[in-house]
């Protein structure tokens, strides 16, 4: 595989704009003689701007792009920028593409619709199921939603009513009563349908649960906003159903007498901290993927409504989700004898362990999600091929005005484990809190792209 640059020479004027901005933030951000100065200094020649795909590495891009449009996985990054890296890594036919962050599917259906074979996995089932049911629609003929859509309508108001897991406090507030029963009787004229026409119109039940709700998937988990004008769940399903029908219809026309059969992803419902039970087809070649940050934004709350709907019984079967995905949320455990797996790790809990927090649990999140990580780069270690590209969306962070260069932290790992570091872009700048603003100051945030090559 020929490894391609970006356009190097553009980013000379931007580097050196970064340089200014960084030198003047650098003695706000990092004590002198700390090991996050000595990690800037490694890896200063490795990073660059590349602003432009600021848009690219988040679901705004996903906009327009049909199927990838109808469920709002927030976290997802756009379409554009898996087509961009596979392009940058002269991907074909004969590569293999793993994404063990798989979220929405975004890797696996990019590089279908470049021809390319892909795998994927995630722990959240939610995910493992949008990202298995996304594929599905490029088979789909015109009008065929549309008609089992017309056949389901007049069957919900005679079909019982769904169970779901109403134990779970939010599923209590977060529709009116009206609603809920209607999307419970909705959920039941669905589950009868015949694969696969469940799952697509199971898809597109789980894209309607937020507007249906009181709820909105903002900030670190689902927030309930009681004065939300909501949709009525008939209603939000035909409109689904014709932006399907669009994208039927726009697919074709982007992609003529695309064969997609021979390329179809293989997905697993799996833990990227022990790949040992993946049934891999051969060595990925190509790693695309974005894994949680150290946010404390946790899966479980956001997709809780999903979560609800049809993957757990009960509140016991959600938390055991939520103490079953990567520790990059605040109700993360950790075992006693669990420590920082880096220096870097270990400076900013001590730092952090000097300070009043505003979540004491913060300190110890931070050395779980480290530690899984470095497990997961392990793993990824003995499953790639020699000379595979990885590419990983990354996102710093800054708690109590300690900020935490994960993007280095992590390069550092990878290479102590066997990868070379090749390119650190920053595609964007994020801004603080406003309560972390006030105290200490702004000091932009990095949001990156770490490139290793195996
Ligand atoms: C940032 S999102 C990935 C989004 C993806 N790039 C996309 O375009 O949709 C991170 C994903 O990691 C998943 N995840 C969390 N813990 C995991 C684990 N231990 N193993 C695999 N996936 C996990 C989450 O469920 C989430 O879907």
């Amino acid at each position: 595989m020929r490894w391609k640059m970006g356009s190097g020479q553009k980013q000379l004027i931007n580097q050196q704009q970064t340089s200014c901005t960084e030198q003047t933030t650098m003695a706000k951000i990092y004590p002198p003689n700390s090991v996050r100065r000595r990690l800037k200094a490694k890896f200063e020649d490795k990073m660059r701007e590349e602003l432009r795909l600021s848009s690219s590495v988040s679901y705004v891009g996903n906009k327009r792009v049909p199927f990838l449009r109808i469920y709002r996985y927030k976290e997802a990054f756009a379409f554009s920028f898996v087509k961009d890296f596979l392009n940058r890594f002269d991907a074909d036919f004969n590569d293999y593409v793993f994404d063990p962050f798989s979220g929405l599917g975004t890797t696996m259906f990019a590089s279908m619709l470049s021809g390319i074979p892909s795998i994927g996995i995630d722990k959240l089932p939610v995910a493992y199921f949008i990202s298995k049911t996304l594929p599905l629609f490029l088979f789909l003929r015109e009008n065929e939603v549309k008609e089992t859509w017309e056949s389901i309508k007049p069957r919900i108001e005679k079909s019982e009513p769904a169970e779901v897991a109403t134990d779970v406090p939010i599923m209590q507030v977060a529709f009116s009563e009206q609603n809920l029963l209607l999307l419970r009787k909705l959920k039941s004229a669905i589950d009868e349908l015949p694969e696969p026409c469940r799952d697509i119109f199971l898809f597109l039940f789980f894209s309607i649960l937020e507007e249906c709700s009181f709820t909105s998937k903002d900030g670190q988990f689902l927030r309930l906003k009681r004065n939300k004008r909501v949709s009525n769940p008939i209603e939000a399903m035909s409109k689904k159903v014709s932006q399907v029908e669009e994208d039927v219809r726009r697919i074709r026309f982007l992609y003529p007498g695309i064969s997609i059969d021979k390329v179809m992803p293989d997905v697993y419902l799996a833990d990227a901290r022990d790949l040992s039970n993946i049934k891999f087809r051969r060595k990925p070649t190509i790693i695309i993927t974005s894994p949680p940050y150290a946010n404390r934004y946790d899966y479980t709350r956001t997709y809780s409504l999903e979560l609800c709907f049809h993957f757990v019984k009960n509140f016991e079967e959600l938390k055991a989700i939520r103490f079953g995905i990567l520790r990059s949320h605040i109700e993360s455990k950790i075992k006693k004898d669990e420590k920082p797996p880096h220096p870097a790790v270990e400076e900013v809990v001590a730092a952090l362990s000097r300070k009043k927090l505003n979540n004491p649990k913060i300190p110890d999140m931070i050395t779980a999600y480290f530690i899984d990580m470095q497990q997961v780069i392990k793993e990824w270690y003995k499953v790639l091929a020699s000379g595979a590209k990885v590419a990983m969306v990354v996102d710093n962070v800054r708690f109590e005005g300690e900020m935490i260069p994960v993007d280095l932290i992590l390069s550092e790992m990878a290479e102590e484990i066997g990868f070379e570091v090749k390119e650190i872009i920053i595609a964007r700048y994020k801004g603080n809190s406003s309560q972390q603003m006030k105290k200490y100051g702004r000091v932009p945030v990095r949001e990156s792209i770490v490139v290793w090559e195996r």
